[in-house]
């Protein structure tokens, strides 16, 4: 079965990625040594579309009484720590007890936190049920909770002991939700790997049908290249700030409109085109690739509408980002298609400027299309 090795601190783990993983995860999970028991850790409603599918994988009390919290964003929150680790200790969890999370990157980010915490630490599985959890939240180690002060304040460097990434488990995933996560595909494509985004621009349709072998396809694609940079620089004190392309004015227009308008990766799809223009502005990228990167975001379905945000609040946004050093925003630009820069700075009013030019730069790579379809369908 296809499997990406992932060195981490605290020794290498295995990510099990293809169509059927699931049904290897009993005995995937009793090669990581004796245990005095398995405990699950989801959401009522990943409960509710992935619980059979699982259940009938890992057998016995776990898979009957799994450990359920209400997994939305606004309440991924320290008390969801506790109330699992009180449920933990009321169930009998030791020392020598697994922990398997299975949901999205909100449950894996929980639960991987009560997982470093619980006795000061059980082992950890991830079965991660999004494409985001899949590609991303699952591998890395980053574990954690946000404050009413900002998302993931407080958390852990904790990496598990597996993943089990199978995209059977994606096929109920609302489309909405799944497109979100094919952003964080393609920016593995943009940052690292030309292949996978010439794939994507030639395969999009299969992909946004959740075609099988599409979609296997990227997804072990994304997590070697997840693999492989957290593998080299965990604690991201270099190379692992390439994966924030996207992610400076993602969060920052996540932040200004609440975290209600924008689906992460969405946000992350905005980020990615100013990030784009920033390069273009800069000489830093040819036309043409910038031309490209658009039109392969534009391609995964609408975005919501950019709102008007005054640059002093975006600047004062992205300026507190905790990932922002001493107040001096870095950016990760593409240089080509497959490959980006990090710590890059940039004139505030360019950074502005790109800003202000989204929604022109959307209308018009759609028309675009729209003519080049036509064009197609005449010929
Ligand atoms: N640790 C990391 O490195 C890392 C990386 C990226 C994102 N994150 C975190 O991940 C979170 C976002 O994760 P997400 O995008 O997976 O969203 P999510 O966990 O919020 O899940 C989205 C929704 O889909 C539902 N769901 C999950 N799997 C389903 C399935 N198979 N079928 C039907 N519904 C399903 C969930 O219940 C939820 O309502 C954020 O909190 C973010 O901070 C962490
Ligand atoms: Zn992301």
């Amino acid at each position: 079965m296809p499997t990406i090795r992932v060195s981490s601190s605290s020794g290498p783990y295995d990510v099990v990625c293809a169509p059927g993983a699931l049904s290897r995860a009993a005995s995937l999970i009793a090669r990581l040594g004796d245990s005095t028991g398995t405990f699950i850790v989801s959401s009522p409603r990943v409960w509710r579309n992935c619980g059979r599918a699982i259940a009938s994988k890992i057998s016995g009390k776990a898979a009957k009484n799994p450990i359920l919290f209400d997994d939305r964003e606004s309440l991924k929150r320290l008390s969801a720590v506790e109330s699992i680790s009180q449920q933990l200790i009321r169930a009998g969890a030791d020392r020598g007890a697994i922990l398997v999370a299975v949901g999205g990157g909100v449950v894996g980010d929980v639960a991987g936190f009560a997982a470093a915490s619980y006795l000061r630490g059980v082992r950890l599985v991830q079965i991660p049920t999004t494409l985001v959890a899949q590609v991303d939240s699952a591998i890395g180690g980053k574990t954690g909770v946000n404050l009413p002060e900002g998302k993931n304040l407080v958390g852990a460097f904790y990496p598990p002991k597996l993943v089990i990434a199978d995209p059977v488990l994606l096929s109920t995933l609302p489309h909405r939700e799944y497109r979100s996560g094919l952003y964080e595909v393609i920016k593995y494509g943009v940052i690292a790997d030309r292949e996978l985004f010439v794939f994507l621009e030639r395969q999009m349709p299969a992909v946004l049908r959740r075609d099988p072998d599409a979609l296997g396809w990227i997804i072990s694609r994304s997590i070697a290249i997840k693999a492989r940079v957290v593998g080299a620089d965990e604690r991201e004190g270099g190379l692992r700030q390439i994966l924030n392309f996207g992610h400076t004015l993602g969060h920052a227009l996540e932040a200004a409109t609440g975290y209600r308008r924008f689906l992460h990766g969405e946000a992350v799809g905005w980020g990615m085109i100013a990030a784009t223009m920033m390069a273009l502005a800069t000489d830093g990228l040819a036309l043409m690739e910038a031309f490209r990167i658009v039109r392969l975001i534009t391609t995964v379905g609408p975005l919501p509408n950019v709102p008007a945000i005054s640059g002093a609040k975006l600047r004062s946004i992205v300026a507190g980002d905790k990932k922002a050093r001493g107040g001096r925003v870095l950016w990760v630009l593409p240089r080509r298609i497959g490959k980006a820069e990090w710590g890059i700075e940039i004139p505030w009013p360019v950074v502005e400027r790109s800003l202000q030019s989204l929604p022109e730069i959307m209308a018009e790579t759609q028309t675009g299309l729209a003519a080049a379809r036509a064009r197609h369908a005449k010929s």
